[in-house]
C-alpha cells in the first residue's frame, strides 16, 4: 500500500503525529509511527510544567524520550511550546511581572540550549489571541489569560526576540512558528481571530523573528472552510512565511465549540451516528485539507494530534486516521492516495 511517510518524503512532505511517552511501551503506537510519519511533536512533554513543575527543577527526560525516538527513526521534531498560558506551572504564575519575564527567558534559553541540535521548528508562542475580537481583528486583541496576559503584555514578542537570540548565536538551522487555533480559515468563525493572528504575525515578521505559522485545525466532519484555508495560507506565502497544520483532528460528536472553527453553527455528528457516511465525511476533510497543502508551496508540514482513536484527547470522537484496534480507517487510505496520485 505503500506508507504515508514514503510517499510524503516524496512529496518533500512532512506528515507528522503527536506522541505521548505513556503509550510508548506499546509496540504497535510505536512501529506505526516510526513507519508512517516523518516528523512528531510531544502531546505535553516538552511544555513549561513538564519540564520546569517546580522552581528549581529541571526534567528534560519525557520530552527527552520523544527527542530520541524522533532522532532514533530519522524523524523531524517539533517543539511545543516556549510559551503558553495552559501549560505554565503553579510557581510560575506566583510570580510578580518581572520575575515572569525572566522566567520565560530562562526557561526559552535552557530549552533551547538543551534542544538545539534535536529540533528544527520550534512553537514559540501557542493560542495568545482572544477567541472574540470585535473590531474583526484589525488590532489584535489578546486572551487575558490570568498569567501571561495583560501582566507582561508583550509576552509573545518578547518570546520571540528570546528565542531568536538564543538560537542565532547557535549556528544551527532553525524555524521559529507562533501556533493557534480557530485561525487557519478567514472565513465563518474564524475570521476576526485569523485577521487578529495575521496582524500580529505581521509585526513579528517585521522584526525578522518569525518563520512560520501553525494552524492547529481541530475541527469536525462538516468542516468546510477549506478555500478560506487556501487563501489564509497564500496571504502568509506573501509575508515569506511558512504554515504548518500543526494539530489536524477531524472529530464527530459534540466538538463544535468555537476551537473546532465549526462552519454552520450546530452541524456536527453525534457519535451515536457514526457510520460509513461520516467516515467518507472524516476522509474527504483530510484529503481536502491534503491537497491545499500540497498546491501551496510554503504550506510545509501536514501532523495530526495522534493517529489512533484509541489515545486521542477527543475521547469518543472518533477523530484520527486509526481506530482504537490500531486497524486503518477510510481517512488513511484517503491521505495515502492523495499523497499518491495527486
Ligand atoms: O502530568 C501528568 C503526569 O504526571 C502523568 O504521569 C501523565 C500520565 O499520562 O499525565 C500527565 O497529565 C496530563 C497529560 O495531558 C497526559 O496526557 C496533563 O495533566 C494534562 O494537562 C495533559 O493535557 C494535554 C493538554 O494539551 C495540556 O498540556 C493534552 O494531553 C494535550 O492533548 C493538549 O494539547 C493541546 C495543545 O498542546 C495545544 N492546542 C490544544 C491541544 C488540546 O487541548
Amino acid at each position: 500500500a505503500g506508507t504515508l511517510r514514503a510517499l510524503a518524503d516524496n512529496r518533500k512532505l512532512y506528515i507528522g503525529s503527536a506522541i505521548n511517552t505513556a503509550h510508548m511501551n506499546n509496540g504497535q503506537y510505536t512501529s506505526i509511527l516510526a513507519e508512517q510519519y516523518n516528523m512528531a511533536v510531544a502531546e505535553w512533554e516538552c511544555k513549561h510544567t513538564a519540564i520546569a513543575p517546580n522552581a528549581n527543577t529541571i526534567n528534560w527526560n519525557l520530552c527527552d524520550r520523544i527527542a530520541d525516538f524522533c532522532q532514533d527513526n530519522g524523524m523531524g521534531f517539533r517543539y511545543h511550546a516556549l510559551a503558553w498560558y495552559f501549560s505554565l506551572p503553579g510557581w510560575f504564575k506566583g510570580l510578580n511581572p518581572n520575575d515572569k519575564r525572566n522566567a520565560l527567558t530562562s526557561f526559552t534559553e535552557r530549552v533551547i540550549d538543551h534542544y538545539v541540535d534535536r529540533v528544527l521548528w520550534w512553537d514559540v508562542a501557542n493560542e495568545a489571541m482572544d477567541d472574540n475580537q470585535p473590531d474583526g481583528g484589525q488590532t489584535p486583541r489578546y486572551r487575558s489569560d490570568g498569567a501571561l496576559y495583560p501582566a507582561i503584555p508583550d509576552w509573545v514578542s518578547h518570546t520571540f526576540h528570546v528565542a531568536s537570540r538564543a538560537l542565532s548565536a547557535k549556528n544551527k538551522p532553525f524555524k521559529l512558528y507562533y501556533n493557534d487555533y480557530g485561525v487557519a480559515s478567514m472565513d465563518g468563525w474564524s475570521r476576526g481571530k485569523s485577521n487578529a493572528m495575521y496582524n500580529m504575525v505581521r509585526g513579528l515578521q517585521r522584526d525578522g523573528v518569525i518563520d512560520g505559522v501553525g494552524f492547529q485545525l481541530h475541527i469536525n466532519t462538516y468542516y468546510d472552510l477549506v478555500d478560506g484555508v487556501r487563501k489564509n495560507i497564500q496571504r502568509y506565502g506573501e509575508l515569506g512565511l511558512e504554515v504548518q497544520f500543526t494539530e489536524l483532528d477531524v472529530g464527530c460528536g459534540e466538538w463544535r465549540a468555537p476551537t473546532g472553527e465549526m462552519v454552520g453553527g450546530d452541524r456536527w455528528v453525534p457519535c451515536a451516528d457514526w457510520g460509513d457516511a461520516q467516515a467518507s465525511r472524516q476522509a474527504s476533510v483530510y484529503s481536502a485539507l491534503m491537497a491545499v497543502c500540497l498546491d501551496e508551496p510554503n504550506c510545509t508540514a501536514y501532523v495530526m494530534w495522534g493517529f489512533t482513536d484509541r489515545h486521542t484527547w477527543l475521547t469518543n470522537s472518533r477523530p484520527l486516521l486509526y481506530d482504537e484496534n490500531y486497524n486503518k480507517k477510510p481517512a488513511w487510505w484517503a491521505l495515502r492516495d492523495m499523497l499518491r496520485d495527486y
